[in-house]
């Protein structure tokens, strides 16, 4: 029996979520919370939950137009800034100059000296401008973002290979992320040596030391049914029976014991108690398996070369 003392405070302390480290000694919590789509009013009150709840994690943007209510939440929180993650974004296609006041916005709506990680959002404008040579222009202020202490880390959202090398050609600082969609059914699109075509081709993102990271982990987004399939789903539910686990807790958890840390999004408490409860269960080799294999949902996004669905990322000029 632990002394009473002793109890309280292991209690009291953040829940024990395991990290992985994206940059030299910035680790980013294996778990944590989407707020994409939520207004100012609905991220503040999912953040709070969340903090109070011990997540360590919130991924936001500002292009979601919700980085106030996050800022709110944090305040009444009362957590210590070392005791919880934030990751932020600005929209891709900048000049640098551009680039540098949209960073310096999205720290002030968060209200923080600084974010432990700043993502550019995509390869280029949401309209697809931007090229070559926007995104080298990008990184460099992204660079002098975390040189001026204002980001601990910095990365990339939805870069394909030929993306990330323009980056590497000229980056001072390595991205540490990229952040892409990534769930069961999407295994088989990305297995070993699958080369340029696959879907944000997570075996090149390793080969550089870029920690790849999903988003919809949980297909939110996904078309018609398919975004059911993960929560109510036969695949992801039948494996769950045997652990006494939701089938969106099996979803989850194929990502992280593979080593992909997640951002699932949810309003509801007690989803947002299963999102985290990942780390003391572990799936079967049998069961990582048959996840693996899953080839549904299918990516949101468009049919690649030669019919083979991809995320829609990598023809981005
Ligand atoms: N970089 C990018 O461009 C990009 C793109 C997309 C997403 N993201 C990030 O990734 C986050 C997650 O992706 P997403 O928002 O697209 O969708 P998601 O997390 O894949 O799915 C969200 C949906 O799953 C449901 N859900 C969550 N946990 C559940 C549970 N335990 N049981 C049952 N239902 C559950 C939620 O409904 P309830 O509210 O009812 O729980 C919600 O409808 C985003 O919020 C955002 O932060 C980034
Ligand atoms: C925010 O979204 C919620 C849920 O969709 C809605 O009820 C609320 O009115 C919205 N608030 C604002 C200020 O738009
Ligand atoms: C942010 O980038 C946009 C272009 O997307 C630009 O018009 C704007 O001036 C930048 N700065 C701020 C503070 O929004
Ligand atoms: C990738 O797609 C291009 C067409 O966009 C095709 O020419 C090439 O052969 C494909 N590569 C692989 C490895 O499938």
């Amino acid at each position: 029996m632990l002394p009473l003392a002793v109890f309280v405070e292991a209690f009291a302390a953040p829940l024990a979520i395991p990290t992985v480290e994206i940059a030299p000694g910035v680790h980013l919590p294996m778990a944590g919370l989407g707020t994409w789509q939520y207004n100012s009013s609905v991220a503040e009150a999912a953040a709070l939950t969340a903090l109070k709840m011990g997540y360590v994690h919130i991924d936001t943007a500002l292009g979601y137009d919700n980085q106030d209510g996050i800022a709110r939440a944090i305040k009444s929180s009362g957590r210590p800034r070392d005791s919880f993650f934030i990751t932020s974004k600005i929209p891709g296609g900048l000049s640098e100059e551009d680039a540098a006041s949209n960073l310096t916005l999205a720290l002030s709506q968060l209200d923080l000296d600084y974010v432990d990680l700043m993502l550019t959002h995509f390869p280029a404008t949401w309209t697809g401008e931007g090229g070559k040579a926007m995104r080298q222009a990008q990184w460099r202020a992204m660079e002098q973002f975390v040189r001026a202490g204002k980001a601990k880390a910095i990365g990339v959202s939805h870069y394909c290979k030929s993306h990330v090398q323009d980056i590497l050609e000229i980056a001072t600082i390595k991205p540490a992320v990229n952040q892409v969609q990534y769930h069961v059914g999407m295994g088989p699109l990305n297995p070993a040596g699958s080369g340029d075509n696959a879907t944000d081709y997570k075996e090149y993102m390793s080969s550089v030391g870029i920690t790849y990271q999903s988003f919809s982990p949980l297909c939110g987004p996904c078309a018609g049914t398919d975004h059911l399939e993960l929560i109510t789903g036969e695949l992801v539910t039948s494996i769950g029976k045997k652990y006494g686990k939701s089938g969106p807790q099996v979803a989850l958890k194929w990502q992280v014991q593979s080593g992909i840390p997640v951002i699932p999004k949810t309003s509801n408490p007690k989803h947002m108690a299963e999102n985290i409860d990942l780390f003391s269960w572990t799936l079967s080799d049998g069961d990582m398996h048959a996840l693996n294999a899953a080839t549904k949902p299918m990516v949101a996004g468009d049919m690649g070369p030669a019919g083979v669905p991809v995320s829609g990322d990598c023809p981005v000029p």
